[in-house]
């Protein structure tokens, strides 16, 4: 079986409660925080920086950082996240004018590197910077907002990227971000995916009732990705 990681987008956990709900969330099994950092100008939303990372460096979390950049430009604040403790730092190509020259500066400051694909953004930039890129990102909804519904077409994508990452022999993750769901991860997983960010479908479970709600989701998730 692939190697499946779940990666709970933050976005839509409760921002009061960031470290417990982040805490709570990997004692549900899941695998990678998903860090979104939105801008105001590449999407029109605005969310969080380095010191939010920092910060829950300083909490204790140890797990992996994926940080979602949805920023433009990114070669300012690349250093930035790797001393905030980012393991990985992902970026749109719109939002670089030298692609090769900010991937390398991403493993320069000692992180793992990723291009992330709008729906309509071609894969083609990837052809020569296969063996710089750590992880590809598909976005299967339009960057900015969580809670948006998977659009199909991106399952296509996703096995023209699994190809190209086999063809390459790199060890490269493939990642799918929006939409995904209990209800379609296994589809998602069999068309190339390996890594999977959930926001709403993980952090809309909670109820103040129940601390552990994250363990049914996530539970949920690792059995559908089982049978695929
Ligand atoms: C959207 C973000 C996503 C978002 C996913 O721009 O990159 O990571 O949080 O949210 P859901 O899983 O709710 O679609
Ligand atoms: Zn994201």
């Amino acid at each position: 079986m692939a190697d499946f990681k779940i990666a709970p987008s933050i976005l839509s956990a409760d921002f009061a409660r960031l470290g417990e709900e982040v805490d709570n969330v990997l004692k549900s099994g899941a695998d990678i925080v998903h860090f979104d950092v939105m801008d105001n100008h590449y999407v029109p939303n605005l969310t969080i920086g380095p010191l939010v990372c920092d910060a829950l460096r300083s909490h204790g979390v140890t797990a992996d950082i994926d940080v979602h950049l949805m920023v433009k430009p990114v070669d300012r604040i690349i250093p930035d996240f790797a001393k905030a403790g980012a393991t990985y730092i992902t970026f749109h190509p719109e939002g670089s004018e030298h692609i090769d020259r900010s991937l390398s500066l991403v493993r320069e400051s000692g992180c793992k590197s990723g291009l992330v694909f709008n729906p309509a953004t071609p894969l083609s930039c990837l052809e020569h910077v296969m063996d710089k890129v750590d992880m590809i990102l598909l976005m299967s909804v339009n960057p900015g907002f969580g809670g948006q519904s998977f659009i199909p077409g991106t399952l296509d994508k996703l096995r023209q990227a699994r190809k190209m990452i086999d063809d390459s022999g790199f060890d490269i993750r493939l990642e799918i971000d929006g939409g995904v769901k209990v209800d379609n991860i296994r589809e998602i997983a069999e068309a190339g995916a390996d890594t999977f960010v959930a926001g709403s479908a993980i952090f809309g479970a909670a109820n103040d009732s129940d601390a552990n709600v994250y363990d049914t989701v996530v539970g949920a998730m690792r059995d559908e990705l089982s049978k695929a």
